[in-house]
């Protein structure tokens, strides 16, 4: 090690009289002197040049563009990857020792994303190659490095030319979910504008009624708010970014099924206003209210990236699929939850952005209610339920920074939501949930206050499956269900008559009969269980095992549509990420007095004395 650093002392000194001469070939101001990467060394090639264009990104206001990276490199190699840096100095002021357990390559401020010349033909033939790399408005500038020696002992041999954003701290990537009453949508968004630069605010209105204004909070987090370090994690080392200015606005007193237009603005301490383009979304139905509601469900997506990019934690190969298919029905959609294991970004906070920016279409639309999951936050001796690193040190800071839900303690996950007929009950896995819990006490009180003669379709969710999977892994430890995971809850699935109640982080799609203590009939029978973690994450195989009430298993990506068409009729469908093609469906029909009426271990003690 000592004489490792040594080596790079030395790099660092040639490279500060190198990079002298530098300016004069073009290259420019690359502090190139602050790199300092664990397995990197400094192999600058003045024979190589990089140019990125164009320069300045976002002129239209645009939030995202593509990025010609032109590339000559007289010595081509199949392992050569080019890095996208963003802020472009790539400075390692703060380079943090890890574990080892973070996957290649190992910089200090770790690429956004990266990509190999090779992928394009000819390139270590001629050396020549013109990658297109699609770039985000993440509040600062970029570079483009390249790197010879592959992913495990990188050589910087050269740096490109900084483009930027033509304002970088523009407000971006707003994203609607619910508030805590059925009137009120709140808009989430990103900002590099703090509140003693800028005022933000949402302009919105209603259409033909006067636009008004509504304020909006503005919170952020820092590297010392991610997880502690010891276990070696990637948020507070590698993996940190700074997050931005994160800004939620609650728009209160909505019209029941009005369609409303709003903007993001940041009124700058000069009296100049900074607008984002206009939006629209359609507010909530009343509850109760009997009119067409559909709703979108599904765990475990992740991100993707369009150019082909390779980037940190990058195995959720049906992301993209999936988030397109949703935009593609996006008039048909009145609301989505994604019921956990949001971006996947494990500790590489900048992947935040890239989530947003991916389901910005739709976010910005619809409600996109979240729920927490493991990848959200577990880390050792943080109060997460599970001691597991999962979240690669973020411990749920960012997923309740990033994201409004309407519960009361955000660090706690659980919530309810109201839509039309719909009432949603969100359990959080990540903290207890049994007998004599505080969570164990909001899910009793979130399933017995609802008022099913106008409420009639009642939503169990949580990311683990605390009900029934024939999962692969569930198998081999003898069991379906997450351990603990359905013993205290099952009684209050059958005393509330829960209609369905979904899971994601098993990777697949499976639905069960209607089952309760592992045996199903009846009128209300008993709930159905669905499993629909299949959103883009890579796939888990299911058991050899397939008991009685494990009725459908698919093995693919997808997602589930509900759609409620009035009080007595609730139509579900399993629908195919790759094609968006049916792959099963039901529906149930009922009259609300069988919802009212006594099932097996759900009938309240009666008397027939007068
Ligand atoms: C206020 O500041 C912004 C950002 O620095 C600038 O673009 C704008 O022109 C200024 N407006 C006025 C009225 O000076
Ligand atoms: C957005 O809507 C506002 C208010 O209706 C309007 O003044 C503005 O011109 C619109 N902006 C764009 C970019 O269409
Ligand atoms: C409810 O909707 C279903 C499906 O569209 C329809 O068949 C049924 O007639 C409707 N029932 C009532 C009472 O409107
Ligand atoms: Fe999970």
């Amino acid at each position: 090690m000592a004489r490792f650093l040594l080596v790079l002392l030395c790099f660092i000194a040639l490279l500060g009289s190198s990079l002298g001469s530098s300016h004069a070939n073009g290259r420019g101001e690359q502090s190139l002197a602050q790199i300092n990467i664990y397995e990197t060394s400094l192999a600058l090639d003045s024979s190589v040049h990089i140019h990125a264009s164009p320069q300045t990104l976002g002129s239209q206001g645009e939030d995202t563009e593509w990025v010609n990276v032109a590339i000559s490199n007289p010595k081509p190699s199949s392992d050569d990857w080019v890095g996208v840096f963003s802020p472009a100095k790539f400075d390692s002021s703060a380079c943090w020792q890890t574990d080892g357990k973070e996957k290649a390559p190992f910089i200090c401020s770790s690429p956004i994303k990266y990509m190999y010349p090779n992928s394009v033909p000819d390139y270590t033939k001629t050396g020549n190659v013109i990658l297109k790399f699609q770039i985000i408005n993440q509040r600062a500038d970029i570079s483009f490095a390249l790197f010879s020696g592959g992913l495990w002992s990188p050589k910087l041999v050269g740096v490109s030319n900084t483009v930027a954003f033509a304002n970088p701290k523009a407000p971006v990537y707003p994203r609607l979910a619910l508030g805590k009453n059925w009137d009120e949508m709140t808009v989430t968004w990103t900002s590099g504008y703090n509140i003693n630069e800028a005022i933000p605010f949402i302009e919105w209105s209603a259409k033909g009624l006067a636009s008004r204004r509504s304020p909006a909070g503005t919170i952020t987090f820092s590297r010392n708010s991610m997880c502690d370090v010891m276990f070696g994690n990637p948020a507070r080392s590698v993996g940190w970014r700074d997050p931005g200015f994160i800004h939620t606005a609650f728009l209160k007193e909505l019209w029941p099924n009005r369609e409303y237009i709003y903007r993001l603005g940041h009124d700058l301490v000069n009296g100049s206003t900074i607008w984002s383009k206009n939006y629209t979304f359609v507010s909530s139905p009343y509850p109760g209210q009997d009119s067409l509601q559909q709703v979108i469900i599904f765990g475990d997506m992740g991100k993707g990236e369009r150019d082909g990019s390779n980037e940190y934690n990058d195995y959720q190969p049906g992301s993209l699929k999936t988030t397109d298919q949703i935009i593609k029905d996006l008039k048909n959609i009145d609301i989505v939850f994604h019921i956990g294991d949001i971006t996947y970004s494990n500790g590489y906070i900048s992947q935040w952005d890239q989530f947003t920016a991916q389901v910005q279409p739709i976010a910005s639309t619809v409600p996109y209610m979240i729920a927490s999951g493991n990848h959200e936050r577990d880390w050792p001796d943080t109060g997460s339920f599970y001691g597991g690193k999962d979240s690669g040190g973020e411990c749920g800071v960012p997923a309740e920074t990033m994201f409004y839900f309407p519960a009361e303690n955000r660090a706690k996950f659980w919530y309810s939501a109201d839509y039309g007929m719909f009432r949603f009950c969100v359990a959080d896995t990540e903290h207890d949930w049994r007998e004599g819990t505080e969570q164990y006490k909001f899910i009793e009180r979130c399933l017995a206050s609802v008022d099913r003669k106008t409420q009639p379709w009642l939503i169990f969710i949580a990311h683990r499956v605390l009900g029934y999977s024939t999962n692969d892994w569930y198998g081999q430890e003898g069991t379906f269900e997450e351990p603990m995971g359905r013993e205290s809850l099952q009684k209050l699935w059958q005393k509330y008559k829960v209609d369905l109640a979904f899971y994601g982080h098993v990777h697949n799609y499976e639905r069960t009969c209607p089952i309760y203590e592992d045996h199903y009939s009846g009128t209300f029978q008993g709930t159905i269980h669905v499993v629909v973690g299949g959103a883009g994450a890579h796939l888990s195989p299911f058991s050899s095992l397939q008991p009685k009430w494990s009725l459908v298993r698919d093995y693919d990506f997808g997602f589930v549509k509900l759609t409620a068409s009035n009080h007595s009729s609730l139509l579900f469908e399993y629908k195919k990420s790759n094609n968006g093609q049916v792959h099963d469906s039901f529906t149930i029909s009922r009259d609300y007095r069988d919802v009212l009426a006594c099932a097996h271990d759900s009938c309240e003690p009666t008397t027939s004395a007068a």
